[in-house]
């Protein structure tokens, strides 16, 4: 997952896998949330509904809702948890800063590097905490400095054959600084804010073909070979492939990567 767009979707109509790219990351969110049993839970930013889904199915006397403001991720999330007949599940297309969540209503909060995208965090986090019961957590994760990811700088710097442009502060990397995210979540009204360095592999493709194929979905991509005439997106392309060659392994291609485990109290 590289920078994405102004609201954290692909550049293209394509679905990028995060369910595949963030399988590590996926059981340590699971440990950190605990879900119960009579949970109403609120996902932001759900993408494709695997967090929500999977809250869904613990929370059994409960539910789960999840938004996002991607129509393509949302109409994928409602088809999956329809061919998995999930019931107590339901998902909006949302921007969650501004969202009419009823108040006082959910006793969870989880997201899955869905809460980074916000163009202004006070606010949006304000507007999720009216929309927690009192003493209830707000679970998160969020990606550390651009510049600790492997991910980011092998790709950024194999498109942009040398030095790529500075990653955009605003985006997938805009809560990375944890002075900042304590600042935010407690002007937001959120107490007891703790957050948790956690450092997991993500994953791009079973082969190099298949991890190109994946990294061309992204937004960062798109605007790096923007402006290349054919020869410099042919070398661009080549020079991806070997990147990705170069962390093939037996269990497909994969990358180091950094976050921030974040739990708050509202
Ligand atoms: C990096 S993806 C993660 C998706 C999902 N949480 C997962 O792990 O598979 C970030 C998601 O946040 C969504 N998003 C960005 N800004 C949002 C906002 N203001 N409100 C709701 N969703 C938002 C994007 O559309 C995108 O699907």
């Amino acid at each position: 997952m590289v920078d994405q767009g102004k609201r954290g979707e692909p550049a293209s109509g394509s679905v990028f896998d995060y369910d595949a790219e963030l399988r590590h990351y996926q059981r340590r969110l699971r440990e950190a949330v605990d879900v119960r049993p009579g949970d109403t839970v609120l996902d932001i930013g759900c993408g494709a509904g695997q967090t929500t889904r999977e809250a869904a199915g613990i929370a059994i006397r409960g539910s789960a809702l999840g938004v996002d403001t991607s129509p393509v991720m949302v109409a994928r999330a409602r088809r999956l948890s329809a061919a998995e007949e999930v019931h107590n599940v339901r998902f909006e297309q949302a921007d969650a800063q501004v969202h009419p969540f009823p108040a006082q209503h959910f006793s969870l909060g989880i997201s899955r590097f869905g809460t980074m995208f916000f163009a202004d965090p006070v606010e949006a986090f304000t507007n999720v905490g009216r929309a927690l019961l009192p003493g209830s957590r707000l679970v998160h994760l969020v990606w550390q400095d651009s510049g600790r990811q492997e991910w980011v700088t092998s790709i950024r710097r194999a498109l942009a054959g040398g030095d790529p442009p500075p990653v955009p502060a605003a985006g997938a990397f805009s809560l990375s600084e944890p002075t900042t995210v304590d600042g935010v979540l407690t002007a937001a009204g959120f107490a007891d804010v703790n957050i948790t360095a956690v450092s997991e592999p993500v994953y791009y493709g079973a082969n190099p073909d298949a991890a190109v194929d994946a990294v061309l979905v992204l937004r960062m991509a798109s605007e790096l070979l923007a402006g290349l005439d054919a020869d410099e997106t042919e070398r661009a392309l080549d020079r991806l492939r070997s990147s990705m060659a170069a962390h093939n392994t037996t269990d497909g291609v994969w990358f180091d990567s950094h976050a921030w485990l974040i739990t708050a109290r509202r």
